[in-house]
């Protein structure tokens, strides 16, 4: 099987779909691999290892493209680069799915078998396939640090020879997985943590990671299908505000990382409450991507409001620790080829096989996505 790894043509995006590590298991399995030049230098992978783990490196992504019978990318790639893919190829990407009907039209025409490595399944058995849960937990530990930096106070307690200081509060709404990560870090970093989800089933998780736990009196449960969160009632939204507004107010950090898969964010920090927080305190809002949990946030934007607080809504925060986002990415793949080749090393899309029907999202120039 030849595989490229083309390199990737989103702006500013900083990582790589496979690592040396992944490659030298390729190679020494009997595929070739190739490479573009320069394609892991930004996440800390430079040629040289590629070449050592038995990749060729080639001069540019178009003959990577053409040459290969899989390619393997971060995000989607351009249209220019989909139109050169010979028909047949196998294409393994973050391809979103779910709000890029356009895209997965694109690969159909093409006769390019897309596989979206967002669309692995949340059971037992494709775990070591999931990039949303391995890039969210990279983006939550990011968010604390960015929250951290923002902030004009120390984040544990410090008893100095001038006086203690006290620690500061981090809250952090939405405790799935980046969640989860949040509160560890803050939790390391010596802050006090509060969070709060609508799934009841977190509590324990929250607690056992130092956070205190943030309840809604009489709440019904929220949780779906696949350990999702079902979207909120109006009254539910109103009850959830009520609750969640003294929090927001006393917190020296924000963090907000509430999803609903294929909705926009929903709105848990308006701008009432962002307006009685205090002068020098911080939200980071991970869903900006999605619309965002805070009225204020604007994606890829920091917000200073009039009182004083920062609102940061960054995007793409995997791609900011590019090296291990890198390497999970590239693992979660290694993971998914085990399933994917046979014992020839030739790709297997077996449609029996519940990861391969949910992942595979266009084949034989048709798409099957079911949405
Ligand atoms: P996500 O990114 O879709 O959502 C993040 C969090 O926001 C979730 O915890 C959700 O309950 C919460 N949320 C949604 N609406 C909210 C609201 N209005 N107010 C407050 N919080 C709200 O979910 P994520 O983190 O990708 O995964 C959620 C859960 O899925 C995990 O905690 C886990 O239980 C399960 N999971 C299972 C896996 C497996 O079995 N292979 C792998 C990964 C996750």
């Amino acid at each position: 099987m030849k595989i490229g790894v083309p390199g990737e043509s989103a702006p500013g995006e900083r990582r790589v779909a496979l690592i040396p590590e992944t490659v030298a298991r390729l190679t020494k399995a009997g595929h070739s691999v190739r490479v573009t030049a320069g394609a892991g230098d930004a996440s800390g992978f430079p040629d040289a290892e590629f070449e050592a783990a038995g990749a060729t490196i080639s001069p540019d992504a178009s003959s990577v493209i053409a040459t290969s019978d899989m390619l393997v990318f971060v995000q989607s790639p351009d249209q220019q680069a989909i139109s050169s893919a010979a028909a047949g190829t196998v294409l393994i990407s973050i391809l979103d799915a779910r709000t890029d009907a356009e895209g997965l039209q694109r690969l159909a025409a093409a006769n390019v078998s897309g596989l979206a490595m967002e669309l692995v399944p949340r059971i037992a058995r494709a775990q070591r396939m999931d990039v949303l849960s391995s890039q969210a937990s990279i983006a939550g530990y990011k968010s604390a640090l960015i929250g951290a930096n923002m902030l004009g106070k120390y984040l544990p307690m410090m008893m100095t020879a001038a006086g203690t200081v006290p620690p500061a509060t981090v809250l952090v709404l939405g405790a799935g997985v980046a969640g989860l990560q949040a509160i560890a870090t803050a939790k390391r970093l010596g802050s006090v943590v509060e969070a709060y989800d609508v799934r009841s089933v977190v509590k324990e998780q929250v607690e056992s990671l130092g956070g205190v736990f943030i309840e809604l009196p009489a709440a019904e449960d929220a949780e779906a299908a696949g350990g999702y969160a079902r979207e909120q009632t109006a009254e539910e939204q109103a009850a959830q505000q009520q609750l969640l507004a003294d929090h927001v107010a006393t917190a020296d950090v924000v963090i907000t990382t509430a999803a609903i898969p294929g909705r926009p964010a929903p709105k848990l920090v308006t701008k009432e409450m962002v307006d009685r927080m205090s002068a020098g305190s911080v939200i980071v809002d991970l869903a900006a991507e999605t619309g965002g949990n805070c009225e204020l946030t604007k994606a890829g934007e920091i917000v200073l409001t009039d009182n004083g607080v920062s609102v940061n809504g960054p995007e793409n925060i995997p791609s900011m620790v590019p090296n291990d986002a890198s390497r999970l990415y590239s693992r979660n793949v290694a993971a998914l080829l085990d399933l994917l080749l046979d014992e020839e090393g030739n790709v297997n899309l077996d449609f029996e096989d519940e990861i391969i029907d949910a992942m595979c999202v266009t084949h034989d120039g048709e798409v099957r996505f079911k949405g």
